[in-house]
């Protein structure tokens, strides 16, 4: 995956603020929101139903054009691009697959993008099987994206995307829906994009992944972006979850109520809190040793 459009200097992302406003009911679903994310980041937006996430992504690849203020991809202003322009540089996972498939098989949707930017030919059949690989399509190929489940379907509008190799990529809640083995698909795709230094913006209501995953968190409420923090940071501030209405992920909570208060980490994944309570357990055994040899 080495040939992707590399990014032309300056910010993958530059929003300044942009607002969006529904024609239809004039719905105001931006309020002047400003956002900078550099080359390589993996971002988060979380943020409750009708907060405007969807709204904002949908800026980010042409989608949308803001109704006032700028949104400036890869140096590209995108009031002036269609999608189809913006698609080298973008890529937009929906977060309903329905709204993204039409190809009549599972290998015609993931060669339609590729095609679409004028990948030559050879290549498309390389990043085509890649893609089947990494994603476990294998048994699918011939399948109309219909007629798979909707788990694999997820994976098939994700797999479409990749393929693509956009230096930015954007995922709307891509873990909804998913089992175990797909969950785990999209947590290792995460950790790949980033060794790969794509941009990659994944808004999502999955705390656990993020947690994992991302190096900064987004928070919006009503509109606008209340938060840009660390994980860490916006996951151990119990008044911005609950403003939010939003919940850390839940061992993130247990670390708060325990370990915290004790000058443990706010710990992110199972791993973390794990290794602070077997070191206390370790110091406390070593302890209870020394005093019995005392005695
Ligand atoms: N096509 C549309 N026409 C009119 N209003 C819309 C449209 N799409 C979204 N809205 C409104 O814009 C606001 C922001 O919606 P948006 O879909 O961006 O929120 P969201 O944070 O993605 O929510 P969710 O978590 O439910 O996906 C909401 O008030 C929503 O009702
Ligand atoms: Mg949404």
């Amino acid at each position: 995956m080495a040939e992707t459009i590399q990014g032309q200097g300056g910010l993958a992302i530059d929003v300044r603020q942009a607002r969006y406003v529904y024609p239809s009911g004039n719905v105001v679903a931006l309020g002047g929101v400003d956002l900078a994310v550099e080359h390589g980041e993996i971002i988060g937006i979380i943020g409750q139903n009708g907060s405007g996430k969807t709204t904002l992504t949908k800026l980010f690849n042409g989608l949308l054009k803001p109704t006032s203020g700028s949104v400036i991809i890869n140096g590209i202003d995108t009031a002036k691009r269609t999608v189809q322009q913006m698609a080298p540089h973008v890529g937009y996972v929906f977060q309903n697959p329905n709204h993204q498939l039409f190809a009549r098989t599972v290998q015609m949707e993931l060669e339609f993008g590729p095609r679409n930017i004028g990948v030559p030919e050879d290549q498309i059949a390389e990043r085509v099987a890649e893609a089947v690989e990494f994603f476990g399509l294998q048994e699918f190929v011939e399948e109309h994206p219909y007629r798979v489940s909707f788990p694999v379907r997820k994976l098939v509008g994700i797999a479409s995307i990749v393929a693509m190799r956009p230096p930015i990529i954007i995922f709307d809640e891509p873990s909804t829906g998913q089992d175990h083995n797909t969950t785990h698909i999209i947590n290792g795709l995460m950790r790949r994009l980033r060794e790969q230094g794509t941009t990659v913006v994944c808004v999502s209501h999955d705390m656990p992944l993020l947690a994992d995953v991302v190096e900064r968190v987004i928070v919006m409420k009503s509109t606008e972006i209340i938060a840009d923090a660390s994980p860490r940071e916006v996951f151990a501030d119990k008044a911005l979850m609950a403003r939010t209405n939003l919940q850390a992920p839940q061992v993130t909570e247990i670390a708060l109520e325990t370990v915290v208060p004790l000058g443990g980490p706010v710990a992110l994944t199972t791993e973390e809190l794990a290794a602070d309570i077997a070191s206390r357990a370790g110091s406390k055994s070593k302890t209870s040793r020394s005093s019995a040899t005392v005695r």
